[in-house]
């Protein structure tokens, strides 16, 4: 917007048309309304047609709530993000700048604030996040690497700009599984000074020779670790992780982190910045032990819930005495993938650096990972009716 006043563009949508008749009403000259809406899916489509500046939603209407349209259909392209929804709360907020809002206004409308947050939000740099998708797991060697490989490289194939980052800082091995082989990596880019910009990042990160996907290395040695995360950094004070998180989200759809399996103040930060974490185990008694403990940290802890946190069991069909309810009912947790055990397929993948997703995509393995990513990295569009504001309450099933 230049300083003459132009017109701010709009799309908007509450559940009532009473209400959206009030919500005009409020808007003075400065604002040119393009469409409204009573639902998401209408919303989804006026936006699609006009591209308004700015979208102002509520978190809820009758075919779903804000989170699982945002999270689930990416609707909203280079148009800004203003929530409205009735008494949040802090949490909510939080959540509304995770879904990539720049504003989150308390329902019933107060005409001024409308007014405000749409100057401000018009004339503010576009700041439309993309998704992280976290993926970890309490257990080494369940395929969280595999997983993490796979989701970016279904991605990629499907057009999104999709980057991955290796935060298994001190035993990386995301680049071998895109055949891919770094020379810059997360060590070199804290050794810098100042703030991390995107094209620092990506002047760090090595590209993937087949589909081109972005590719964050963590260190080549274990001892650079802790420069990155740990006593070795060199301002103790920063996050370096959380602020290339930050930085890659705005240049990207999606970014897909692989983690270590530990809780380090790197990976608590891409779980906490996560839209979607897959948290991956697999059919043997050691490794549901350890994710029943790890779900006590992330959900009591961490405040998870199935919404956000999404239970992988990998090598589903490897289940020797134990169904997938079982391991449901044992975790007290649902179960949202199953991918089946084929050794074959993902072994020679790794060892190729081909991802399965685009050796052989008929496989059950190939087709149940693109089914993943498709559902995790949206569209299509899959609304659900929720009952909360901006994040669903309820138990964990
Ligand atoms: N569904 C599957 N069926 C058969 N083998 C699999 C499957 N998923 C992963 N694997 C194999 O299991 C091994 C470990 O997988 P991966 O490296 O992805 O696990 P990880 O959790 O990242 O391990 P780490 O904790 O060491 O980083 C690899 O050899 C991989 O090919
Ligand atoms: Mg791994």
């Amino acid at each position: 917007m230049s300083e003459t006043r132009e017109e701010t563009s709009v799309v908007f949508a509450l559940s009532r048309r009473a209400d959206l008749d009030a919500l005009r009403a409020m808007l003075g000259s400065e604002v040119r309304v393009l469409g409204e809406a009573t639902s998401y899916r209408e919303a989804s489509v006026l936006i699609a047609r006009h591209q308004p500046e700015v979208a102002l939603i509520s978190s809820q209407l009758p075919d779903g709530d804000a989170l699982s349209w945002l999270e689930q259909e990416s609707p909203l392209g280079r148009t800004k993000l203003i929530l409205m929804a009735p008494d949040p709360k802090p949490e909510d907020y939080r959540t509304a700048m995770r879904l990539g809002a720049l504003d989150l206004l308390s329902l019933p409308l107060n005409p001024g604030m409308v007014l405000e947050s749409l100057r401000r939000v018009a004339k503010g740099p576009g700041e439309r996040q993309g998704r992280i998708i976290t993926v970890f797991a309490t257990k080494g060697g369940v395929g969280k690497t595999t997983i993490a490989a796979n989701v970016a490289a279904e991605l990629a194939g499907r057009r999104q700009r999709v980057c991955v980052v290796d935060l298994d800082l001190e035993f990386g091995s995301l680049c071998a599984f895109f055949g891919a082989l770094p020379e810059q990596t997360m060590a070199d880019l804290v050794r810098r000074r100042g703030a991390f910009s995107l094209p620092l990042i990506q002047e760090m990160m090595v590209t993937d020779p087949i589909l081109g996907v972005p590719i964050l290395a963590s260190p080549l040695t274990p001892d650079l670790a802790p420069t990155v995360d740990g006593e070795g950094k060199k301002e103790a004070g920063r996050n370096y992780v959380a602020e290339v998180l930050r930085m890659l989200r705005l240049g990207y759809d999606t970014v897909v982190v692989d983690t270590a399996s530990r809780f380090s103040e790197a990976t608590v930060a891409a779980l906490e910045m996560a839209n979607t974490v897959l948290l991956v185990t697999a059919p043997d008694v050691p490794a549901l032990q350890s994710t029943a403990k790890g779900l006590t940290v992330l959900v009591d802890k961490l405040g998870f819930q199935p919404d956000r946190l999404k239970l992988v069991l990998n090598r589903a069909n490897a289940a020797i005495g134990l169904t997938a309810q079982d391991i449901s009912r044992f975790l007290d947790y649902p179960i949202s993938y199953r991918l089946p055990s084929d050794g074959d397929s993902a072994v020679r993948a790794c060892n190729t650096g081909v991802p399965i997703v685009r050796r052989r995509r008929s496989g059950p393995l190939a087709r149940a990972l693109a089914a993943l990513a498709q559902e995790v990295g949206g569209p299509p569009a899959r609304l659900v009716a929720r009952r909360s504001v901006l994040r669903p309450l309820g138990s964990r099933r």
